[in-house]
């Protein structure tokens, strides 16, 4: 039988029996390659019963330790982590190039190096005079890690299987080549490849491996999507750039909650803890102006305050602009949606900005009556208290849906001298609550309360 070429986007993993100029599957342009066979042994004969080894079965009661984890020390990371590395894991840290991944790991590295555990930095980007002088203007020349700039992913293994360490970090998994696939490096075969033999080395050898992936534009891995159902924990590094945070996001962990979120603020030595995001978040906020509020907002298991900022303007386009920064556009579109037709608040003809201040990106419908407020305090020239925090979800009739840790939010907001909250009417609130909190049934009633109209 002739072999059919089998082709695969780089950009979304999509499988295509032909070359074609654009993916059918995301619209990239140039970035369907052809694929060498999986195997090059005789053409895949069928798994017959019989021919392979007994598995082990056990029992679903059987009583599991907990994983012990090392600390790094750096709580931001551990936090994001689970509450620090596992044994024998595999971590996938993703991010735009240029953002601080390298100087995230090289930090880790040294901090897990000085708490004992052996650790080996695989550098395929860098040459290792590059890493020292990194780790010279980090000050971590001192810090016991082993260096190596290499690509080839057999000296790497061979290298690992002799020196045995208990965490390797492959910087980038998008250098890395095994020399038994055909195809190029930072290919989706090669990537799928090499990312395989990686973790499954590091699950039958107890180390854990740290992943460094490029992101494309659109925000995924670039090529291999297979990459993050390899690993244990998949973690992105975000930050808009201009800013200095950086935010390191869990999307996906196998030994804690996805959704946790680490805050970083990249310096001129590195990247510092951020302990307190709220106050960071809401340390450029100027005087109160129309367009700004304060949303009350929760980031894995932290509340975090953060600023929304909007304009809203004439247009003189035919179709007005609708330009979203930290929050999704879709999100946007409803809330304008609801505004106009529960509220009679029309935004037709009109551009309409929103961002979230400080790069961070929001993702929690808790954050709507905090961009419709914001949206009305733009539109109507109006600004909301200074003092107040504004959080609540909207739901397609009007109504104001109530939202979880409505407690942790108003603490926080406390903490930070907010004195009154907006929310909805039947958020449960407990009698201590040292702030005011005015409690809406429904967004028409919010718009009447807060701005005399609707
Ligand atoms: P890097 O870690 O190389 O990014 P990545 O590995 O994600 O591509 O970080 C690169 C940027 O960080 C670079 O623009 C310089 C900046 N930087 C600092 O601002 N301070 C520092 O101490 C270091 C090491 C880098
Ligand atoms: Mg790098």
């Amino acid at each position: 039988m002739a072999k059919t070429p089998s082709f695969t986007c780089n950009a979304c993993g999509a499988s295509h029996t032909k070359w074609s100029g654009r993916c059918e599957g995301c619209g990239a342009w140039n970035s369907i390659v052809e694929e060498a066979p999986l195997s090059t042994g005789p053409a895949s004969k069928s798994l017959g019963a019989g021919r392979g080894a007994r598995i082990t079965l056990s029992d679903l009661s059987t009583q599991e330790t907990p994983p012990p984890r090392t600390q790094s020390g750096l709580d931001e990371l551990d936090r994001v982590l689970g509450g620090g590395l596992v044994p024998a894991s595999a971590v996938l840290v993703g991010g735009d190039p240029g953002i601080g991944k390298s100087t995230l790991l090289l930090q880790a590295a040294a901090k897990f190096a000085q708490k004992g555990l052996k650790t080996i930095y695989v550098s395929g980007e860098e040459a290792t005079a590059q890493v020292r002088m990194r780790a010279q203007r980090l000050g971590l020349s001192q810090a016991p890690v082993k260096l190596a700039a290499e690509t080839n992913l057999r000296d790497i293994l061979t290298t690992l299987e002799t020196e045995k360490p208990a965490l390797a970090i492959i910087d980038s998994i998008q250098t890395m080549w095994a020399d038994n696939v055909g195809s190029a490096p930072g290919s989706v075969s090669q990537v799928r490849s090499a990312a395989h033999e990686l973790t499954t080395f590091a699950k039958r050898k107890g180390m854990a491996v740290i992943l460094v992936g490029h992101v494309t534009k659109d925000g995924q891995i670039a090529g291999p999507r297979v990459v993050e159902h390899m690993v244990d924990t998949v973690l992105y590094f975000e930050g808009e750039r201009g800013h200095q945070f950086r935010i390191l996001r869990a999307v996906k962990n196998r030994f804690g909650p996805a959704d946790e979120i680490g805050v970083f603020e990249m310096t001129g030595s590195g990247l510092a803890q951020v302990t307190n995001p709220s106050a960071l978040f809401l340390s450029d906020r100027e005087e109160p102006a129309p367009g700004s509020v304060v949303f009350a907002g929760i980031e894995g298991t932290r509340p975090v305050l953060v600023e929304l900022q909007a304009l809203v303007a004439p247009s003189s386009l035919s179709q007005p602009r609708r330009s979203v920064l930290g929050w999704d556009s879709g999100r946007l579109a409803m809330i304008l949606a609801v505004l106009e037709s529960r509220c009679a608040i029309p935004f037709a003809g009109l551009d309409v900005y929103l961002n979230v201040a400080g790069g961070l990106k929001i993702s929690e419908p808790a954050a709507d009556l905090a961009v419709a407020a914001a949206l009305l305090s733009a539109r109507e020239d109006v600004a909301i208290a200074k003092d107040t925090v504004v959080f609540g979800e909207i739901s397609l009739s009007g109504a104001l849906r109530p939202v979880g840790q409505t407690e942790n939010r108003l603490k926080e907001a406390q903490k930070l001298g907010f004195t009154s909250a907006i929310a909805p009417a039947r958020s449960k609130i407990g009698s201590k609550t040292g702030l005011r909190v005015q409690k809406m049934p429904d967004l028409a009633g919010f718009v009447g309360e807060v701005f005399g109209a609707g």
